[in-house]
């Protein structure tokens, strides 16, 4: 079975896909923490991040796999070749610089099936932009979870915080709706929410309330 799970940036979605695929056993994908890779490699290398072609190139030649501790079915780390980038994905300049790359067809094309692949087989909880509308149009549980912008800029700026980097919040709230303006707008695979999809905005519930949520959906169907 697959959970699909999409939404805004900072919308608390890979905290609750997380617990989502701990509480039922599933695997967990975050295809978000793919395209993040890619992007990480375009920032340390220096190339033009509005070069399609280029871009698309190293999506196709760049690998990104998960790391994993012993025992542990939940990716604990995110490998670019034998490199480990998990903490360099999430930096600001690679925040800026996701959206760009995300939004060309060919750096999507060469994710894609990737992400199907990962998936082949198994019960996993998958979260990104378009998982429920292009990725897994068949996921037997679609969630689309949304939270307001303030919530969504306070959630981001505490992480920001938490990793040591200064930042103010309406520079967090600016950078999020920029983002979310470039993943909804573009023409390939746009940030959308799926005709069947669950919505649930998040605003003011606990992640244990939005867990109990999913595995509640997921039990309808047979979870
Ligand atoms: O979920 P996240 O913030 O880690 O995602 C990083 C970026 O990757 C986001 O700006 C949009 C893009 N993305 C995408 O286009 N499609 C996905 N399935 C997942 C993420």
């Amino acid at each position: 079975m697959i959970i699909a799970i999409d939404g805004p940036a900072a919308s608390g979605k890979s905290t609750v896909a997380r617990a989502v695929a701990r509480r039922l056993g599933f695997r967990y994908l975050d295809t978000g923490a793919m395209y993040r890779a890619v992007a990480a490699e375009a920032v340390r290398l220096g190339m033009p991040l509005e070069d399609a072609a280029l871009m698309t190139t190293l999506a196709e030649t760049t690998s990104v796999r998960f790391s994993y501790a012993e025992g542990d079915p939940i990716p604990a780390g995110v490998l670019v070749g034998s490199r480990d980038v998990t903490t360099e994905i999430r930096t600001p300049a690679v925040d800026a610089a996701v959206s760009l790359v995300a939004r060309i067809p060919g750096v999507r094309h060469a994710m894609v099936p990737q992400q199907r692949e990962f998936a082949l087989g198994s019960d996993i909880v998958v979260e990104g932009r378009d998982i429920g509308t292009v990725v897994f149009p068949d996921a037997a549980v679609k969630v689309y979870l949304t939270a307001t912008p303030e919530e969504r800029a306070r959630r981001r700026f505490g992480d920001r915080e938490a990793a040591g980097h200064e930042a103010e919040i309406a520079a967090v709230a600016a950078d999020i709706a920029h983002r979310d303006r470039i993943d909804s707008t573009r023409a390939a695979s746009p940030l959308a929410t799926a005709d069947d999809a669950h919505v649930i905005d998040t605003t003011g519930l606990t992640v244990d309330a939005v867990v109990e949520l999913i595995a509640a959906l997921a039990a309808e169907v047979g979870a």
